[in-house]
């Protein structure tokens, strides 16, 4: 029997390790190793521009599709590009949220040059920009100067920050740690706001979770994440992106049939209503949520909301805080347009809503997996 704590499914991204094992079943059967290589190798390189790339591809990003591609221009430059083939379409149909991982790239880029004493000028959309698509042309270019930058406290947290979808321990979010979180996330043009412990982060509690039930039941949404699963380490070391179903009691179930593709992709089946349930707890766990906004009517204004996020998770982890996007409200496709006004209405303050995300305290998660730098080089 497969118990509650045992089978899991998972909307919106990222990575869930199954609950509890024992021994040496843990140990044939726990998260990929091969896949969290570039966590371990990543500062090891020795130019200056690889070795801040081998942190910036350790950045948030959607569904953790790694949608960068890296081209290193003469002795001091690189251009970045999307791989367009990582998009995701039904629940980002205009690439908004791919645009801000991003801008998450770059931050953390620009952070690790400053380590060595680089500067970066970062121009965004050198080429011009469509706000319906991302198409071939350029995210951004950016030139190092040396000597221009000097380090940041906040790099110290790259390798300890990771999202975490754990229902969130029961007490209140300090209000010093979440109000210098907030103030990390209010730079680039981004307003960083906050709520906790309030009648606000009930009403998000209740929105946040009607978001997340709209997209798991809505057939295309759900298949765009259930087509992104990777089940078992198996999986995941294979292709080290998507969302991970990893840890022995998927095992288990995989072995007992239960977690598949097949079942996933229906909201009735067992499988998806234990992953249910269990979501339902971290939902109802949150105490405070952060939010950044802006204008939105640029692309570089996604860009902004991408390097403030990652400040603003950053800052987080420095604090001891947990953060856990909570994106499906923010979604631009039809079935969300209702969802999507009323959190406008409640906390947008006018300006497009660029990231959702509960903040609080659970122990840390193992890190979600990476494809090696190399592997985004354009030759
Ligand atoms: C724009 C954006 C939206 C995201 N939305 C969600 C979300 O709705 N739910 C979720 O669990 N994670 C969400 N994430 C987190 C990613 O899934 C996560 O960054 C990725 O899986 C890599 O894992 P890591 O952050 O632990 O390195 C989002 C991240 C970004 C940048």
């Amino acid at each position: 029997m497969v118990t509650r704590r045992g089978v899991l499914t998972l909307v919106g991204g990222g990575c869930v390790l199954a609950a509890v094992g024992a021994g040496g079943f843990v140990a044939a059967n726990g998260p990929s190793r091969s896949a969290r290589a570039p966590w371990r190798e990543a500062g090891q390189e020795t130019e200056f521009r690889r070795r801040a790339l081998s942190y910036a591809i350790l950045a948030p990003n959607p569904h953790n599709r790694q949608p960068w591609r890296v081209r290193l221009d003469g002795e001091d430059a690189l251009t970045l590009y999307c791989d367009l083939d990582r998009r995701l379409p039904a629940t980002d149909p205009y690439d908004r949220q791919i645009v801000i991982g991003h801008g998450a790239f770059l931050e953390l880029l620009a952070l690790a040059a400053a380590e060595d004493g680089y500067g970066t000028e970062v121009t965004p959309f050198p080429e011009g920009e469509d706000m319906a698509t991302l198409d071939e042309r350029p995210v951004a270019l950016v030139r190092f100067i040396e000597g221009g930058a000097e380090p940041n406290p906040l790099f110290a947290s790259t390798l300890a920050r990771h999202t975490n979808r754990s229902p969130f321990d029961a007490r209140d979010v300090d209000a010093g740690a979440f109000a210098a979180t907030l103030s990390s996330g209010n730079v680039q043009g981004v307003t960083a706001n906050g709520c906790g412990n309030d009648a606000l982060a009930a009403q998000l509690r209740d929105l946040t979770w009607r978001a997340h039930s709209v997209e798991m039941t809505t057939d295309y949404t759900n298949q765009e994440s259930v087509d992104l699963m990777r089940i078992g380490a198996r999986e995941v070391a294979a292709n080290p992106d998507g969302l991970c179903l990893e840890g022995p009691m998927i095992g288990l179930g995989r072995l007992a049939g239960m977690i598949n593709r097949e079942a996933l992709s229906d909201p009735n089946s067992s499988a998806s209503q234990q992953g249910m349930a269990m979501f339902h707890e971290a939902a109802m766990s949150a105490r405070a949520y952060a939010w950044l906004a802006n204008s939105g009517t640029t692309r570089a204004s996604q860009i902004s909301a991408g390097r403030a996020y990652m400040r603003l998770v950053l800052a987080a982890e420095r604090e001891g805080l947990k953060v856990h996007p909570w994106s499906q409200s923010l979604q631009e496709y039809p079935e969300m347009a209702g969802l999507y006004r009323e959190v406008h209405d409640l906390i947008g303050s006018g300006q497009t809503l660029q990231m959702l995300v509960r903040v609080g305290y659970a122990k840390p998660v193992v890190a979600a997996p990476r494809w090696p730098m190399e592997t985004h080089l354009i030759a």
